[in-house]
């Protein structure tokens, strides 16, 4: 079938198969590798991207669910050449070590600072638990993910 829908900001059209999972339009015919192939089963959020605001385990997502959507991956978040304050605050905080997991960290996080402007950091860790680090890297994650939210929104 023939796939249509808007990605990281622009028009795409890719011919896919009905059974594709959007994780592997994106990497394989789209060449996006942002997003990783971790678990595969739904259960790591390694390969979180976001659908029209929310975030999807693209693992799990079927390709043809896209049609007339708009796509996020890691790729097109930052803007001119700047990066999103999430992708700042992760480095500045090293809130990362191999960084296999950032992507979908980074992306979870996206979607969840849309509507929580001002969260604590209980609020930040129950929201953030269906991503996992092998690295450990929580602490740094929680205190990067608060201080972006308050480069976004203040306070
Ligand atoms: S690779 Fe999709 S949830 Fe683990
Ligand atoms: S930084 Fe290595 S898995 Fe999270």
């Amino acid at each position: 079938m023939d796939l249509r829908f808007k990605l990281n900001g622009r028009e795409q059209s890719v011919s896919i198969a009905q059974d594709r999972r959007l994780l592997w339009v994106l990497r394989g015919e789209l060449g996006l590798v942002g997003c990783k192939y971790g678990c595969g089963e739904g259960y790591c959020g390694a390969c979180t991207v976001i659908v029209d605001g929310a975030a999807v385990r693209a693992c799990q997502f079927p390709a043809r669910e896209a049609a007339g959507r708009e796509v996020l991956t890691i790729e097109g978040l930052a803007k001119d050449g700047k990066l999103h304050p999430l992708q700042q605050a992760f480095m500045e905080h090293d809130a990362l070590q191999c960084g296999f997991c950032t992507p979908g960290m980074i992306l979870a996080a996206y979607s969840f600072l849309l509507n929580n402007h001002k969260p604590d950091r209980k609020a930040i860790i129950a929201a953030m638990e269906g991503n996992l680090c092998r690295c450990g890297s929580y602490v740094r994650i929680v205190a990067a993910i608060q201080a972006a939210a308050r480069r976004m929104y203040g306070g």
